[in-house]
This record gives structure tokens, C-alpha cells and sequence, in this order.
């Protein structure tokens, strides 16, 4: 395999304080010569009562913790502000007030300290979740990057180079959990819960379609109107078929979505000749998706790397080692850089 040599060789030491606040993930990291030394991330509950995220509560949370959260992530370091020498942030893509709350944090910190601001894209840390522990993959590789609001397979030249070879043309594989779940009836966000009754239940009793999309792009708007019709129809005989079924229904529909994104990803690496492969994103914390990603990788001779929990969700160790690699390019943000709701790779 050709070295990677968009990045210098000659390795730059530097402390990097990094900040997550795309949705509703307040988190900050510290990360030294590429090592993570803290992460902190606060959830916030509020929005679990309207059933899905509140972007003006989202905002006024991530003002409230991002304080408490950077004084944790210094403590946990046993560090100072005095030490930091570069700071990284989310900067899209994500709900605009949120990634406003961050971005605004970081650039006054990087103003006070006289210190490089990095701006990091959130879909591009996901990715390089990947790199923050041994062992890594090497350079190219495909990622599989799954989160409420993307599905993509990513290209992964290098740090700084990366192409979407595919994606979805609907929903995303996190709302596909996630709306699943809302019918449900399970509170928000369903994900983990589908994933918690889908270990106990049978991934063959219901089998729900797989779509047709050409290529390497997916489609789950399909798969929820499946699931909702087919719920509509045993509820006409049976009120009570999801209570009693519950476990059998969660396996089902987590067993199609897995299958549905493993199959694209064969697809990938096939097309592509690729064989280190990793899953990225919140979705990529789901156990059936982990499980069968191992088996997968087994079956087709792929070096298979899976984040550990902790960095598959939105959490700041992931913008930190993504701004380790800027760092080390010089790739450095000016203090006039505004957030971005949208954001082009
Ligand atoms: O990456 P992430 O934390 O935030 C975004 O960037 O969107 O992903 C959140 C998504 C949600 O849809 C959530 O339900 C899903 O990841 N998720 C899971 C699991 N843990 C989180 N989905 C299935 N199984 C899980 N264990
Ligand atoms: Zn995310």
C-alpha cells in the first residue's frame, strides 16, 4: 500500500483542547500528541419528552454545560487552560444555534490565548473515530458511517482527503431506528432501545423488505412504511401484537437495516478493491450492526475496525484527533470562520 503522504512526516507536539456541540451532545476532549487523554460529554434529557431534538433548548443546554464540560475534560487531563496550544471545534454540519454555541466558545478561547483555531467537519471526525485507537487502519479504507442524520460510505485517503461513495437518498439509518421505534411506542431516541429488545427477540420471524437502489446508495423510507403497514395489519386482529411481540419486532427490523447497510458495504469493497473496513456514528454503537460487521469482516478477509462505544456517538475525541491531523498540516481556521448548518466535503 503507497504511504500516506498528505500530511509531514516530521510530527508537531501540541495539546489540543476539541468541542462537540453539533445536536444535543455538549462534549470536549483533550487530546496530546494524538493520544486522548479526556472526553466528557453531557446528553442532554430535556428533549426526551417532545419525542425528538428541540433546537432553541438544544442551544440554551449547550450554553449551560459547555463551561462544566471543558473545566471536566482540563481535570480529568490534570491540565490547565495554560497548556492548551491549539483548540478544534465542530464546525457542520449540525443545528445552527448549537454548532453557534461551540464554534463561539472556541474562537474566544483561541482569541484569549492567542492560540490556531481548527475547524473540523462532524461527519469527517465520525470517520476518524477510527484512528484513535490501536489498531488503526491503514490509508485508503472505507468507512461506513451511520448517525441520526447521515448514512455514507466514505472514502479515506488520508486524514484531510475523503469522498462519499455512497448515501442515502431518504432517511438515515439512525432515523430509520428511530422512527421505528416511534411506532412503536418507544420514547426518543429509539435507537438503543430497538438494539436493547433486539437482543432478546428473533431476527428471522418478521421479514421486512430490502429495497432496490442502485449503486452504492441506500433507502429506508421504504423500510418505515413497511413497518407501519405491517403493524396496522396484525393490530386489526391482535391490539396488543406489540406488547406481546416486541423483542421479535425490534430483531426484524434491526436485522433488515443491518443487512441493508452491510450488503452496500460489500458492494463497496468489492468495487473498490478495499479491505480495511470500519463503521463510524451513533448507529455503529448498535450490538446486531457490530456483530455483524465481525462476521462480515471474517467472510471477506477484511481487516474490520469498530470504535469503542464511547467515540461511535457524538462525543468530542473525535473532533480532538481529527484536529491533531490539521494541526500537523497547519491547517488552521481564521477567527472570522462562521458555523455551518449545511456543509460541503
Ligand atoms: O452520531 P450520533 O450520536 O448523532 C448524529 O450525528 O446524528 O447518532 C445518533 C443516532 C440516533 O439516531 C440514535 O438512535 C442512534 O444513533 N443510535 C443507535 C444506537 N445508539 C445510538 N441506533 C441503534 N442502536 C444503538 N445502540
Ligand atoms: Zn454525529
Amino acid at each position: 500500500m503507497c504511504p500516506d503522504l498528505s500530511y509531514p512526516v516530521l510530527i508537531l507536539s501540541t495539546t489540543i483542547l476539541a468541542i462537540e456541540s453539533s445536536c444535543d451532545e455538549t462534549s470536549a476532549a483533550i487530546c496530546t500528541d494524538g493520544k486522548i487523554l479526556s472526553n466528557i460529554i453531557a446528553s442532554q434529557k430535556i428533549h426526551e419528552q417532545y419525542g425528538g431534538v428541540v433546537p432553541e433548548l438544544a442551544s440554551r443546554a449547550h450554553i449551560q454545560h459547555i463551561v462544566p464540560v471543558v473545566d471536566q475534560a482540563l481535570s480529568n487531563a490534570g491540565l490547565t487552560l495554560s497548556s492548551v496550544g491549539a483548540i478544534a471545534f465542530t464546525h457542520s454540519p449540525g443545528l445552527i444555534g448549537s454548532l453557534l454555541v461551540g464554534s463561539q466558545f472556541a474562537k474566544s478561547i483561541a482569541l484569549a490565548l492567542d492560540i490556531p483555531l481548527i475547524a473540523v467537519h462532524h461527519m469527517q471526525a465520525h470517520v476518524l473515530a477510527n484512528l484513535i485507537d490501536d489498531p488503526k487502519p491503514e490509508f485508503p479504507f472505507l468507512c461506513l458511517t451511520v448517525s441520526g442524520g447521515h448514512t455514507q460510505i466514505v472514502l479515506c485517503e488520508s486524514p484531510m482527503k475523503m469522498q462519499v461513495i455512497g448515501e442515502t437518498i431518504d432517511d438515515a439509518a439512525g432515523e430509520a431506528f428511530d422512527k421505528s421505534a416511534k411506532l412503536l411506542g418507544l420514547p426518543y431516541p429509539g435507537g438503543p432501545l430497538v438494539d436493547k429488545y433486539a437482543r432478546l427477540g428473533n431476527p428471522e420471524k418478521y421479514p421486512f423488505p430490502e429495497p432496490r437502489v442502485p449503486g452504492l446508495d441506500f433507502s429506508f423510507s421504504g423500510l418505515k412504511t413497511s413497518i407501519l403497514y405491517f403493524l396496522q395489519e396484525h393490530a386489526k386482529n391482535q391490539p396488543q401484537f406489540i406488547e406481546h411481540n416486541l423483542p421479535d419486532i425490534c430483531a426484524s427490523i434491526q436485522h433488515r437495516i443491518v443487512s441493508i447497510l452491510l450488503n452496500k458495504l460489500i458492494k463497496a469493497s468489492i468495487r473498490t478493491g478495499i479491505r480495511d473496513v470500519c463503521i463510524a456514528g451513533g448507529v455503529s454503537a448498535n450490538s446486531g450492526l457490530r456483530q455483524a460487521m465481525l462476521e462480515t469482516g471474517k467472510n471477506h478477509h477484511w481487516n474490520t475496525f469498530i470504535p469503542a462505544f464511547e467515540y461511535c456517538t457524538d462525543n468530542a475525541a473525535m473532533v480532538a484527533i481529527s484536529g491533531y491531523y490539521k494541526f500537523q498540516a497547519g491547517a488552521f481556521a481564521p477567527l472570522s470562520i462562521s458555523a455551518s448548518a449545511r456543509a460541503e466535503w
